[in-house]
């Protein structure tokens, strides 16, 4: 299976809910930086994982290798809904996506996993029938069982297709340590006590993507995290500064953070916003990539 890293083009926040959760207006789109997951059936019920990575793996954010890794979570949510406790795999994970980066990297493990076993298995769910089971796993598992570009609302759950004219540039400015999605929405809250209005998807951003304005877009990118998260990590300031200042269309945190994104114009104009980002060095390291693509699908 391969499955990719997911950013959101804005990320409209609203007051946390009785549940814990934050209500989102989001635009997500899925780009071309995939982890690969390889399940192997077993018949004795059990659920292994193996994580593999030639990307540096964070020991501030280990990745689980039992019960609680979500893909695991995923294999064992699946087999439960199937009513077939004796179903067992082995699953192996090449991680490509930052981990802990705010791009969606154990969410994208958990919706492959959750395509894997169906298909292995039997399953026969389709991909619909698959989205409350990821919505379970978590806010953004849904989105990255169909890919592509969507809306996102709910927690992040929800998600139906958004019209998008051309592909886009981008350039991932990563780190060395992680961040915890949870810590940032707290940081959120304390920085703004009082309730916020209900967050909405800007018609000027919608308008960008269906005219496929690059520059449009740029000026529009979004997200109402930034504040919590450069709160929390007040360095990712210069990594923004650098790459606006080589001439990128636009610069945001990606999700929670900490990986920055940077749109170009096209993929020579990302080469040269990375090889800015490079010299600068206040990043860990420096990715170029695309998007639309699909979501979770196997090879
Ligand atoms: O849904 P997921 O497991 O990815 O969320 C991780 C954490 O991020 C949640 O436990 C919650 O603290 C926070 N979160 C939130 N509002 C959302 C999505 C996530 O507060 N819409």
């Amino acid at each position: 299976m391969r499955v990719p890293a997911k950013v959101n083009l804005c990320l409209g926040v609203g007051s946390v809910r009785p549940d814990g959760y934050h209500p989102l207006a989001t635009v997500y789109q899925a780009v071309d930086l995939h982890d690969e997951v390889t399940l192997r059936p077993r018949h004795d019920g059990q659920v292994t994982v193996a994580v593999h990575s030639e990307i540096n793996l964070l020991e501030d954010h280990a990745i689980p290798t039992g019960a609680d890794n979500i893909a695991v979570r995923a294999a064992m949510l699946l087999r439960e809904t199937l009513g077939r406790p004796e179903l067992g795999g082995d699953i192996s994970i090449r991680k490509v996506i930052p981990v802990a980066g705010g791009m969606a990297g154990g969410s994208a493990d958990a919706a492959a996993t959750l395509v894997a076993c169906n298909e292995l298995w039997g399953g026969h769910l389709t991909r619909d029938e698959l989205e409350p089971l990821a919505a379970e796993l978590g806010s953004d598992v849904p989105f990255l069982l169909h890919g592509g570009t969507a809306l996102g609302g709910g927690r992040g759950e929800t998600v139906s297709p958004v019209l998008v004219g051309g592909r886009h540039h981008w350039v991932f400015a990563t780190s060395s340590t992680g961040m915890s999605t949870a810590a940032v929405y707290a940081e959120f809250d304390s920085l703004n006590p009082r309730r916020v209005p209900e967050p909405h998807v800007p018609d000027a951003l919608l308008a960008a993507l269906r005219d496929g304005n690059s520059r449009e877009l740029g000026r529009t990118l979004s997200n109402d995290l930034t504040e919590a998260s450069l709160s929390l990590r007040p360095d990712l300031a210069d990594t923004l500064d650098v790459g606006v200042h080589a001439g990128a269309l636009g610069g945001l945190i990606s999700g929670s953070g900490p990986t920055v994104m940077f749109l170009a114009e096209s993929g020579q104009h990302g080469f040269d916003i990375a090889r800015a980002l490079v010299s600068a060095g206040t990043c860990a390291d420096v990715i170029q990539s695309s998007g639309p693509v699909p979501g979770a699908h196997i090879v």
